[in-house]
């Protein structure tokens, strides 16, 4: 690439050195600290990984005590935040609920001192504990109830569970909703994570970076597509309506949610480990139609779009986990955010050990030598 070429999106150019997390595109490989998203999936847990994340290595015994302990004991949210939660519309979107209460915090916990490893260790254990039991009081008061309080007993993945309607998981919910948590924490330089990296230069304080990077999860190119393909499945209706559905979206040159990926050119090995979730969870708990038809859909779109690099990526069976966990559709983006603040939080940390302030250039494209038009004369 020629020095000072334009690239849209940024495609292929490097906007950091990192260590955290690798993807190889082509093979279909996702690994976080050099290990594979497959191994954790089987051995770790969501609140380990974070730590693996966040601090570079897997955890000793009492490392991962200790994180695990503050992070139960620092779930419940300031009454200041639930009265916030209550001025809210009740359709407010949670993205933005979460956005503005992370904003929120971080006004509870001013800033010291970014070198200060207490407030840095301060804040990255709020950020993981309280993010969940913010959606699930939103959840629950946008429906005319008290929130749950949240259960320190309960782990991690079980306790948002049990904050959403005040009944405890099955364990093998709670343990798949762990997985999907784990599946979703870091993915390199994605647009929410690298909106993070440009707050973090300007050495904004975390609970900002965390809220701009939250803002820029939201949308439907990024973490809005799981939503979007929940909604498709519903839109379709039966098997029988996949092929025509998928005919119109390809003649109106229309985006199919859940399908492509900018770096991903096979099927992305998160939608892999999502689908035999889905299998499990289906087989204790029974099937879903809905189940049926992304199946169906998927194997007609491999048709047109393989050819082509676009395969399944990591929402299209994520929704479907989600819909049998009883978590409401428009609850996906915030939890896809809940399992990504680790991802985040471990690229400001890298940010702030090397800091440069991002500011890019451009290729202008306007006019010059402009004579100015007094108003009378437009
Ligand atoms: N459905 C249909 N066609 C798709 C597609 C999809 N989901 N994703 C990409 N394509 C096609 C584009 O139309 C384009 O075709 P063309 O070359 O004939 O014009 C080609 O593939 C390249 O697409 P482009 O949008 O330039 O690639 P990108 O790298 O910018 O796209 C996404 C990445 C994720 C933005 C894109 O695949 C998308 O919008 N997917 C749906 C939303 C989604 O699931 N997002 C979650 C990502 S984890």
């Amino acid at each position: 690439m020629a020095i000072g070429e334009y690239k849209p999106g940024l495609e292929g150019v490097p906007a950091t050195q990192s260590n955290i997390s690798y993807v190889d595109g082509k093979a279909g490989l996702l690994e976080y600290r050099g290990i594979r998203i497959e191994d954790l999936c089987e051995h770790s847990n969501f609140l380990e990984t974070s730590y693996l994340l966040i601090f570079g290595e897997l955890p000793k015994h009492q490392e991962l005590e200790k994180f695990e302990h503050s992070i139960n004991h620092r779930r419940r949210i300031k009454y200041r935040i639930r009265d916030m939660l209550k001025c809210f519309p009740d359709d407010a979107h949670p993205m933005d609920v979460i956005q503005a209460c992370v904003c929120a915090l971080g006004m509870f916990y001013p800033l010291r001192d970014l070198r200060d490893i207490e407030y840095i260790y301060g804040a990255t254990i709020r950020l993981i504990a309280k993010i969940p039991t913010i959606i699930a009081a939103f959840h629950m008061m946008r429906q005319g109830n008290d929130p749950v309080p949240p259960r320190d007993d309960l782990s991690y993945a079980a306790n948002f569970l049990y904050m959403l309607n005040e009944i405890e998981p099955d364990p093998l919910a709670a343990q798949i909703f762990d997985v999907c948590l784990t599946l979703h924490a870091e993915h390199t330089v994605n647009a929410s994570t690298f909106c993070a990296l440009v707050t973090a230069s300007t050495l904004n304080d975390p609970y900002v970076v965390l809220a701009a990077a939250v803002g820029t999860l939201g949308g439907p190119l990024h973490g809005g597509a799981n939503e979007k393909v929940m909604l498709m499945l519903e839109e379709i209706g039966s098997v029988k309506n996949v092929k025509s559905y998928l005919e119109a979206k390809i003649s109106k040159k229309e985006k199919v949610p859940g399908f492509g990926h900018r770096i991903y050119k096979v099927k992305d090995p998160r939608a892999t480990i999502l689908q035999k979730l889905v299998d499990q969870l289906f087989e204790q708990s029974g099937h879903d139609p809905y189940y049926d038809i992304a199946l169906e859909l998927e194997r007609q779109a491999m048709d047109v779009f393989a050819e082509k690099g676009i395969f399944a990526n990591v929402d299209f069976y994520s929704g479907l986990v989600y819909k049998k966990l009883n978590i409401p559709v428009d609850l996906f983006t915030p939890v896809f955010a809940i399992a990504r603040v680790p991802g985040w939080l471990a690229h400001w940390k890298e940010q702030m050990a090397d800091n440069r302030l991002f500011r890019p250039t451009q290729v202008y494209t306007g006019l010059h030598d402009v004579e100015y038009t007094p108003i009378s004369d437009r």
